[in-house]
Parts: C-alpha cells; structure tokens; sequence
C-alpha cells in the first residue's frame, strides 16, 4: 500500500506536467485521460487504477520471460542458432537502422515458438483466478456456485500427456500451430479474460530477442566470478556477461 501511495503520487505529477505543457501526447496514459471528444470518460481514480493493473500485468511477464527465454537459448545452442538465423534474414532485408514493422514480426515463426515454449517451461503466471457463477459438476466433485477456483497451470504445462517430454525445452513443437488454441493452453489465460496485452507482450520480447541475437553475444560468468556480481542472480542459472558481436 506504501508502493502504491508513491506510484500515485508519481502519476499525479505526470498528469500535472501533461496538463501544464499543452502538448498533445501520443500515448497510452494521454489514451485513458481522454479530452472532451472522447465517448466515454474515466475518472482519475479509474485511469490511475488502469495504470496499475498495466504496470503490475505488464511489466514483470515480460521482463521474466525475455530473462527466462534467454537462459534457454544459452542452453540449447540448436534453437539459439535457429533462432539467430531467422532474426538475421529479416535484419539482410533491412538497411541498417530501418526497425521492425508488423510483417517482420509475422514472419518470426521460430521466435515465436520460443516465446511460447519458455513460459510453459518457467510458467510465468502459474495460475489463473475464477469464481464460479453456478454449481459446477466435475468428474464427479461438485463446485459450489460462488467458490473461488485458482486454476493452477503449471500442472497443466508440466502434463506429458499434454506436452510429451514437458521437462525439455522444445520450442519446436508450438511450430504446429494448432497447440497454442487447445483448451488447456493457459500461457495467456483464456475465455473472456484473456490476456489483453498477449499480442504487446509477444511483440516486446521478440523485439528484444531480435537485437540481442543480432547485435550481441553473451556467455555465462564462472561461479568465481558471481561473488564480484553478488547482486546479479538468475534463477536455475549463471549470471550472464553480455558483449557486442
Ligand atoms: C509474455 C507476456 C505476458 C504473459 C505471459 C501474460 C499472461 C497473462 C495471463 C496468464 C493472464 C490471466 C488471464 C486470465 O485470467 O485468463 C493475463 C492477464 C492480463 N494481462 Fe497479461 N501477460 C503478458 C503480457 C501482458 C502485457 C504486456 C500487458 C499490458 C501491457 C498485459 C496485461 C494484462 C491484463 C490487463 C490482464 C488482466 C485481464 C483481465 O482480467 O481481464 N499482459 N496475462
């Protein structure tokens, strides 16, 4: 509650220096204010609440699963490489400062499948929040209407049934596109719930991968060498030293 007082008072300012320079802004917070001509107006309290729920939402998912998505690559040198030559054919394509556009991202099949593969393999958001609207019957228990369920996923995206060999990186099997719309596919959630920032998400991560891959190598610090780094910690994993290509 302290965090979020400080956060208010961030966005307080924010709104304030906004209102003072009489600029237009092209943005997602100037999106949620709106001006006289939008439909539908939210009071400050609402717009600051949406900034918090896309802060906390949107924030730690991408930035664990580009962390989690590059301790894989480093491990499996197969999909790094694979992964490494799709990025440079859209970067051949390209003049050297030209960015990304949307049919690039389209194009980054295999990115894609890595991007998928590492929050099953990590489980990001391990769960997901319901509340049942009636009496539920399944296989043979019954959920009383108005319990709370918390739907744990990682059981789901650990079930060999489901995902053969779950403990193995293997982006490749999301290549089969039909494995992302099964109904126990939870990475973003599901129903009308649905992680509405998937797309953004998927778009971030890839972006980062596109010129970290393209731009740099990396390689793990020896054990010796994490006492100079204390603070730096991966989980399951080495701390990793970054270098230009
Ligand atoms: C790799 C990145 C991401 C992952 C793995 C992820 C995953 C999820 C999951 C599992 C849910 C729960 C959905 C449900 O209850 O059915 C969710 C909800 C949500 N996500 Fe994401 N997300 C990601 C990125 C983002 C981004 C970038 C944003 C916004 C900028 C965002 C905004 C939200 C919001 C607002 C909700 C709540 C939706 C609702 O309850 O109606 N997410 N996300």
């Amino acid at each position: 509650m302290y965090a979020r007082k400080n956060i208010h008072k961030i966005l307080r300012q924010i709104v304030e220096e906004k209102a003072a320079s009489r600029k237009t802004h092209n943005d997602m917070f100037a999106e949620l204010i709106g001006n006289e001509k939008s439909r539908y107006r939210l009071t400050e309290e609402q717009v600051f609440d949406q900034i918090f729920t896309i802060l906390y939402s949107g924030y730690e998912t991408v930035s664990v699963t580009t962390m989690m998505a590059i301790k894989y690559l480093h491990d499996h040198p197969k999909a790094l490489q694979q992964l490494r030559e799709e990025q440079l054919a859209i970067r051949e394509r390209k003049k050297p400062d030209e960015p990304n556009d949307w049919n690039d991202y389209k194009s980054m099949s295999f990115t894609c499948a890595v991007i998928l593969e590492t929050p099953r393999l990590a489980t990001i958001v391990n769960g997901l929040l319901r509340k049942t609207t009636q009496d539920v019957e399944l296989n043979g228990f019954l959920i009383p209407k108005g319990w709370r369920i918390y739907v744990f996923t990682r059981e789901l995206n650990y079930d060999p049934v489901l995902y053969p060999e779950p403990s193995i990186f293997n982006p490749w099997r999301w290549l089969d596109k039909s494995l992302e719309s099964h109904s126990y596919c939870f990475l973003f959630g599901a129903g009308g719930r649905l992680c509405p920032g998937k797309e953004l998400g998927m778009v971030k991560v890839s972006t980062f991968l596109h010129y970290f891959v393209t731009k740099y190598r990396w390689e793990e610090v020896e054990e010796v060498e994490i006492l100079k780094f204390p603070r730096v910690e991966v989980p399951n994993g080495l701390p990793v030293r970054v270098s230009k290509h």
